[in-house]
């Protein structure tokens, strides 16, 4: 009888607390359907006025968020004096030298600080070496490698180990090289005849017509975005990575075979780096002056190697063209992923920062990882035999 009793007092109890929310909701729509008659108009400036950035890039980013922003183009009247950039019109790849003033240090800077910044706006370069039908068949997964020209031994430790095209765990894997030129202003010997040898013999080699440079490795990003879509817009998954890393392709389409829906579409996975920002050190290879970029960077995937979808790859080259060239590729691909609302997953088999030292002889230590760096062209060789050993036996 008491427990009936309780019962009922908890019924009415949550009956009574479910008509107080009713009349409180219904009290609160009622205001709004009188209130929407009537239009109010703030009297001054609810947002706070564009003002210009010092920082080059932050600038430079300002101006294509305003050009690609569809209800301040309509009305051109409102448009600020900095923002009103004749440059635009210009063609993008001569050099610009009004950076020279306008970056307030640039005498100063590091001459590669000064070769990006006159270059910053070009994003496009001829092909000289191109694979059109390479995907004519379309792979399952891309292996795209970053490599410089000189790097033979590391290409070729490629082909004969994780980089083995074909078909590979019943999946159809391709695998190409991206370069760009090594130059004699980076006094890089001319090997330009070893390469079409290369790429004659092998025909997995991809090539544009700049300066294969560390700041121009973003570059290398966008131009491999545009491939993409010309050229491999069939690939279901991509994996884009150096030249000195081991991959374990075999857990990488495991990973892979395990994914669908929703996590398959957007993936992009890697060994992702948050609350990051420049380094101010000016002997770091990272450093990055306040006069070129100030704020924190988004969550990015290490440049060493990551994974993604064809699907998400095709939004990532939509959106490149809305982001400015950042020096720092791998910065450059989260700040895209940023743009359009996502951040890279981090997985713990991509070991950008390579295993301990103590395990890095053990067959077994690499069955369950995706990537290590750095590794040798003849350590590539070595881990892939004991990966393909039937007798290795790991628990
Ligand atoms: C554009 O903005 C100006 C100044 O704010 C305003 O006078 C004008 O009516 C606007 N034009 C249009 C088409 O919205
Ligand atoms: C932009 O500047 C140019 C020259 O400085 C001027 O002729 C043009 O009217 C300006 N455009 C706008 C939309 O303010
Ligand atoms: C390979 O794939 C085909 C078609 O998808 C399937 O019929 C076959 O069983 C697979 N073979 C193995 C060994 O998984
Ligand atoms: C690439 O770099 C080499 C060496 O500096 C140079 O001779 C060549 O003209 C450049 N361009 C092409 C298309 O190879
Ligand atoms: C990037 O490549 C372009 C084209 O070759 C070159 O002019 C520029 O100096 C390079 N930038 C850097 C930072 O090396
Ligand atoms: C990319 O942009 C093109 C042209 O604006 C559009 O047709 C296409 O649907 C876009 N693709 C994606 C994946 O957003």
């Amino acid at each position: 009888m008491a427990i009936l009793r309780m019962r009922l007092k908890v019924l009415v109890t949550v009956m009574m607390v479910n008509l107080f929310i009713f009349i409180i909701v219904s009290r609160n729509s009622n205001q709004d359907k009188q209130g929407r008659h009537k239009v109010r108009i703030p009297n001054k400036r609810f947002w706070s006025k564009l003002a210009p950035n010092q920082a080059y890039w932050n600038l430079q980013q300002q101006i294509l968020d305003f050009q690609h922003n569809p209800i301040l183009t309509t009305n051109s009247s409102e448009m600020p004096d900095w923002l009103n950039n004749t440059e635009l019109t210009s063609d993008p790849c001569q050099p610009l030298y009004r950076v020279t003033t306008q970056v307030k240090d640039y005498n100063s800077l590091p001459g590669r600080f000064k070769d990006f910044l006159l270059y910053m706006r070009c994003r496009s370069y001829p092909l000289l070496v191109d694979q059109p039908h390479i995907c004519n068949e379309p792979p399952y997964l891309l292996l795209a490698v970053k490599s410089l020209a000189p790097h033979f031994d590391r290409r070729q430790a490629i082909r004969q180990s994780w980089g083995q095209a074909g078909v590979v765990a019943n999946k159809t894997v391709v695998t190409i090289f991206l370069l760009g030129n090594a130059t004699a202003v980076d006094h890089h010997p001319d090997l330009s005849e070893m390469l079409n040898y290369e790429s004659a013999r092998h025909k997995d080699i991809i090539q544009w017509d700049y300066r294969d440079s560390f700041f121009n490795l973003t570059v290398k990003e966008v131009l491999f975005l545009e491939w993409i879509q010309t050229r491999c817009p069939g690939a279901r998954y991509i994996f884009k990575g150096d030249d000195d890393v081991f991959v374990n392709t075999f857990r990488i389409l495991d990973f892979l075979k395990g994914l669908s829906g929703p996590k398959a579409r957007d993936l992009f996975v890697g060994d992702v780096i948050t609350n990051a920002g420049p380094h101010r050190d000016k002997k770091v290879k990272y450093f990055i002056p306040e006069s070129m970029y100030v704020g924190t960077y988004p969550p990015y995937a290490g440049g060493g190697g990551y994974l993604y979808s064809g699907d998400l790859a095709a939004r990532l080259h939509n959106i490149s063209h809305h982001v400015a060239l950042y020096p720092i590729d791998d910065v450059y691909t989260g700040m895209c992923l940023r743009k359009l609302g996502m951040a890279p997953e981090k997985h713990k088999g991509f070991r950008t920062f390579d295993i301990e030292e103590k395990y890095r002889s053990n067959p077994c230590a690499y069955k369950s990882l995706m990537l290590v760096h750095s590794r040798t062209p003849q350590e590539m060789i070595k881990i892939w035999a004991w990966l393909n050993n039937p007798d290795l036996n790991c628990q």
